[in-house]
C-alpha cells in the first residue's frame, strides 16, 4: 500500500480510514516514522497538528496548563466546530468533563470520582459478574452462531453502566438506541441523521430523559450514581440541570461503546491468534495482562484534542498559541519506541504502558470499571468455550472518535 505522508495525515480526519485497521495503521506508522508532529489540512476540517508518538502524546497530556481541552476537545468538521463554538458562547453547548479545564474540571470531576475508584468498583464486581454470566448464557441460548457485536457486546457494558446509574431495566433499550445515535458519529448506518439539527434532536431527547431523572432523585434520593450527581453541590449550590445532564450523558456514552468495542475487538484478536486464546485458557492468571493487551490492541478511543495557550516547541515544530493538536491513541499504542514488537498480540505483555485511557488530569474516570467488565466477561466465557471461529467478515465502524467493530459474525461451541 503506497501512501504519501500528506495522505497519511489526512487519514486522521477520515472516518472511513478507521473502519479499515490495515489502512489506518499503515498511515499512522508512516507518520510516526516520517513526520510525528504533522500539520494537517484536511477538506472540511479546521487544520490541526497530528501527534502520533507515545512520548509526545504523554508530554502534551502532562502539560494541562499549556494544552487545554476547550474549545476543541475532539475532532469535528469545521461546520460542527462552528456550531459548538456558537452554542458554547450562548451557554447551550454540551459541557461534560472532556469539555472543561481547571478550575471547573477539578470540581466537577470530584463529584463522580469516588464512585469510580478501584475499591468502589471492586465492591460492584459481583453484580458485574452476574451480568457477564447473563450475556455468556445468552450466547448459549443463541445456539452455535451470532453476530457478537449486535447480539452481545453492545448490550453488556450499557447494562452495567445503566444499572450503576440506577436506571430501570425497562429503559435500557431506549438508551442503547440514543447512545448509538449520538456516538455512532460518522457511521451512516448507526447515526440518526445527517444534519446538525438531527444530532441536536438526539441530544434533546437525552436532556429530557435525564432532567426527569434529576427531578426524581432530588425528590427521593437513593444510593445510586444518578442520586450522587443529582444531589451534588458545588460551593453549596446544586448543579444546574444542564451540568447534571451533561454528567449523565458523559457517563452513559463514555462507558458504553468504549468497553463494548474492547470486548468485541478482544474476542476478534483471540480468534485470529488461537495460540494466545489457548495460552489464556491454560493460564487464567494472565487475564489482567490480557485485558490491558486487548485495550491497547483495540484502542477504542481514537483521539482527543488539546489547544495550545502559548507557543510550544515539539520535535522542532512550533505549535502556535490557538492551534490544536490531535492525540492519536491507536498510534501511541503501536509506537515501536515503547512496545516490543507492537503489532504482536500478546496476552502476557508486560510491561504494557499503553495510553488507551489517556493520561493526567483527564485520565479515564472509568478505567477500573472498564477493566473489571472486560475481565469478568472473558473469565465467564473462556472456561466454557470449546471452539470459536469467524462465520463471516468483521466490519469496522467509520468514526474518528470512539469505535471498533460494528459486526463480528462468529460460530462457536460452548460447554
Ligand atoms: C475519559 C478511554 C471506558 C468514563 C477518557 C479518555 C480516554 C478514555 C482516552 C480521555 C483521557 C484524556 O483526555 O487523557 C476509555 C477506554 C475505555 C473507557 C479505552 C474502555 C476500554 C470508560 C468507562 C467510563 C468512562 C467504562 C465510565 C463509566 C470516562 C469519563 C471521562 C473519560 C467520565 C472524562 C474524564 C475527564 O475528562 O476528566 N476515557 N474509556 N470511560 N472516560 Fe473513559
Amino acid at each position: 500500500m503506497s501512501l504519501t505522508v500528506e495522505e497519511a495525515g489526512r487519514a486522521l480526519a477520515d472516518p472511513g480510514a478507521y473502519a479499515d485497521e490495515a489502512r489506518l495503521h499503515a498511515a499512522l506508522t508512516l507518520l510516526r516514522r516520517e513526520d510525528p508532529v504533522r500539520w494537517v489540512e484536511a477538506p472540511g476540517y479546521n487544520p490541526f497538528w497530528a501527534i502520533t508518538r507515545h512520548a509526545d502524546v504523554l508530554e502534551i497530556e502532562r502539560d494541562h496548563e499549556v494544552f487545554l481541552n476547550a474549545p476543541r476537545p475532539l475532532l469535528a468538521t469545521a461546520v460542527q466546530d462552528e456550531i459548538n463554538r456558537t452554542r458554547a458562547e450562548q451557554g447551550i453547548g454540551l459541557r461534560t468533563l472532556v469539555h472543561m479545564d481547571d478550575p471547573d474540571h477539578r470540581v466537577v470531576r470530584a463529584i463522580g470520582a469516588d464512585w469510580f475508584r478501584p475499591k468502589a468498583m471492586r465492591a460492584l464486581e459481583p453484580r458485574i459478574r452476574e451480568l457477564a454470566r447473563r450475556y455468556v448464557d445468552r450466547m448459549a441460548i443463541l445456539g452455535d452462531s451470532c453476530d457478537f457485536v449486535r447480539q452481545v457486546s453492545v448490550h453488556y457494558p450499557l447494562y452495567v453502566i445503566l444499572s450503576l446509574l440506577g436506571l430501570p431495566e425497562s429503559d435500557f433499550d431506549r438508551m442503547l438506541k440514543l447512545t448509538q445515535e449520538l456516538f455512532g458519529g460518522d457511521d451512516t448506518e448507526l447515526r440518526r441523521g445527517e444534519t446538525p439539527e438531527e444530532v441536536l434532536e438526539v441530544l434533546m431527547e437525552f436532556f429530557a430523559y435525564f432532567q426527569e431523572l434529576t427531578k426524581a432523585r432530588r425528590a427521593r434520593p437513593t444510593d445510586d450514581l444518578a442520586s450522587a450527581i443529582a444531589n451534588a453541590t458545588v460551593d453549596g449550590e446544586p448543579l444546574n440541570d444542564f451540568d447534571t445532564t451533561s454528567y449523565y450523558v458523559i457517563i452513559a456514552t463514555a462507558g458504553h461503546d468504549t468497553t463494548s468495542s474492547t470486548i468485541s475487538g478482544g474476542l476478534h484478536a483471540l480468534i485470529e491468534h488461537p495460540d494466545q486464546l489457548r495460552r489464556l485458557q491454560d493460564d487464567p492468571g494472565l487475564m489482567p495482562l490480557a485485558v490491558d493487551e486487548m485495550i491497547r490492541w483495540v484502542s477504542p478511543v481514537k483521539e482527543f484534542m488539546r489547544t495550545a495557550t502559548t507557543d510550544y516547541e515539539l520535535r522542532g515544530a512550533t505549535i502556535r498559541a490557538g492551534e490544536s493538536v490531535v492525540l492519536s491513541y491507536p498510534s501511541a499504542n503501536r509506537d515501536e519506541d515503547v512496545f516490543d514488537d507492537p503489532f504482536r498480540f500478546d496476552v502476557g505483555r508486560d510491561p504494557n504502558k499503553h495510553l488507551a485511557f489517556g493520561f493526567g488530569v483527564h485520565y479515564c474516570l472509568g478505567a477500573a470499571l472498564a477493566r473489571i467488565e472486560t475481565r469478568a466477561f472473558f473469565e465467564e466465557l473462556l472456561p466454557r468455550l470449546e471452539s470459536i471461529e469467524l462465520a463471516g467478515t468483521p466490519e469496522g465502524t467509520a468514526t474518528t472518535f470512539v469505535g471498533g467493530l460494528k459486526r463480528l459474525p462468529i460460530r462457536y461451541s460452548l460447554r
